[in-house]
């Protein structure tokens, strides 16, 4: 198993970190146009292989000859946000670097599964999935576990319980528009709605859906990267090992919830060969109604994008 990640700032380097303490791959190779901070990067990394007990190797460079043959490759490259800005407003120069990024992978890796990071999500997986000509079970983007982590963790706090009891799925775009499900929540079996007043559960969606510039407005000169790192890393995880995780991924859609033609955050089944299979939910009339207006956010994007 050979995983390269596009972009050693923050994300990448963060999810080439986890990876190589997870051990799962042979190899991680981090990949930048900065000359000396992949190298130094991974090099750092594998330096701290000892200490972490994990055998896998770690080497960095500016340019995708020692990324041949990936079985995964995860892109992060791209501008984050800064506060005031909406991952939209990335569109235009984070279509360029993903456009020039993926056509440099597919050349090098044919084979290889991509996982998107870079904003806005859903359509810069839609460009990668466009620009690299791969079968779309081999393209997606990584949002709904962060999102769903992060809604996870509000309940966590707000009810002082275990996060790892909670389970709980966040679907539909990366954006404002995103669809947490407290029908579908619940906390070691017990549904969530029979435990917080409905004016509760508005305020911590409300929480997860600005879960991303929260952040922003903190940091002030980016965006966050240590939950999106460790959920791509999930992802990863579920493929290499063939776990067959069922996680919120953006999927290409082929007419599961009566849409097709978009990327979208749905529950998905993530073995060797990526996207195995999309899961379908009954909504409710008032869920269907919001899932299907994040589609509308997430197509107007993939307009903009103009490919
Ligand atoms: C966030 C950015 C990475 O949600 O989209 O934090």
């Amino acid at each position: 198993m050979k995983i390269s990640v596009i972009g050693a700032g923050n994300v990448g380097a963060t999810c080439a970190h986890i990876l190589a303490s997870k051990g799962f791959a042979q190899e991680v190779v981090l990949v930048d146009i900065l000359e000396g901070i992949p190298q130094g990067k991974g090099l750092d990394m594998w330096e701290a292989a000892p200490v972490a007990g994990s055998d896998t190797f770690v080497s960095g460079s500016n340019d995708y000859a020692p990324t041949a043959g990936s079985d995964i490759v995860v892109i992060t490259a791209g501008l984050a946000r800064k506060p005031g800005m909406t991952r939209e407003d990335l569109l235009a120069k984070n279509t360029e670097i993903v456009k020039d990024v993926t056509s440099n992978v597919a050349k090098h890796s044919p084979n290889s599964i991509l996982i998107i990071i870079s904003n806005p999500l859903d359509t810069m997986t839609y460009v990668a999935y466009k620009v690299s000509g791969f079968p779309h079970q081999r393209v997606m983007g990584m949002a709904g576990i962060l999102d769903t982590a992060r809604y996870r963790s509000f309940i966590a706090m707000e009810l002082k319980m275990s996060v790892e009891d909670i389970s709980a799925v966040v679907l539909g775009g990366h954006g404002d528009t995103m669809v947490p499900f407290p029908r579908l929540t619940t906390v070691g079996g017990v549904p969530l709605t029979d435990l917080l007043p409905k004016e509760r559960i508005d305020a911590i969606v409300e929480r997860t859906r600005k879960g991303g510039i929260e952040i922003v407005n903190f940091l002030k000169t980016g965006s966050a990267y240590y939950a999106p790192a460790a959920a791509a890393a999930q992802m990863c995880e579920s493929i290499a090992l063939n776990k067959r995780r069922v996680l919120p991924c953006a999927c290409w859609l082929t007419g599961e919830y009566g849409l097709r033609d978009l990327f979208m955050g749905v529950p998905a089944v993530l073995g060797t060969k990526g996207v195995e299979k999309v899961l379908e939910i009954n909504f409710s009339p008032e869920e269907k109604e919001a899932f299907m207006k994040s589609s509308e956010a997430i197509r107007k994007t993939m307009n903009e994008a103009k490919l």
